[in-house]
């Protein structure tokens, strides 16, 4: 039995790394689904700035953020029922690089499963800076998925 820890951000590419986590996986593997809401969508002046009729903080206090990340990533897991033993969904919220070793590292995951891009900076880098610093930081295997 191994432990998967599937980093998803929605992009296209950490929606493959479900696909690949699948295929490399069997019945008896368990998987940890976490997506992070980054800290930077809370807490930018630039955005309290751009917005300042909007109270970010109290919408994500109020957890309706986390319950809606949490409402997508139970469907994902559904759909991985019966192909793996068990599905773990995680919202945490912060940087997302750290939460994704933190995590990790609580669940005591054998591998991490990450997208080499997300949603930014289209084409700028060969990888994503959130899977540079899990590749660079991790104790454990990193897939990046291409
Ligand atoms: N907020 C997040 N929560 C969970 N996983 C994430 C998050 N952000 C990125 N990832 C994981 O990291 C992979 C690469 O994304 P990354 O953010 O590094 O690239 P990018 O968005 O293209 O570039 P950058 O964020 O540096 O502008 C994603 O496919 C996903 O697997
Ligand atoms: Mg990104």
């Amino acid at each position: 039995m191994k432990k998967l820890l599937i980093a998803y951000d929605g992009s296209e590419a950490s929606t493959k790394a479900i696909d690949v986590a699948l295929k490399c996986s069997n019945k008896e593997d368990e998987v940890i689904l976490l997506t992070v809401i980054p800290a930077a969508l809370v807490e930018s002046t630039f955005t309290n700035m751009l917005l300042p009729t909007i109270d970010l903080k109290s919408v994500v206090k109020s957890g309706s953020f986390k319950e809606k990340a949490m409402k997508k990533m139970n469907e994902i897991a559904k759909q991985m029922e019966g192909k793996i033993s068990k599905v773990d969904t995680v919202v945490e919220s912060g940087d997302a690089a750290d939460e994704i070793l933190l995590t990790s590292k609580k669940h005591e995951a054998d591998i991490i499963v990450i997208g080499y891009k997300g949603y930014g900076k289209e084409g700028r880098f060969l990888l994503g800076s959130v899977t540079d610093k899990v590749v660079r930081h991790a104790s454990k295997s990193v897939l990046v998925v291409r």
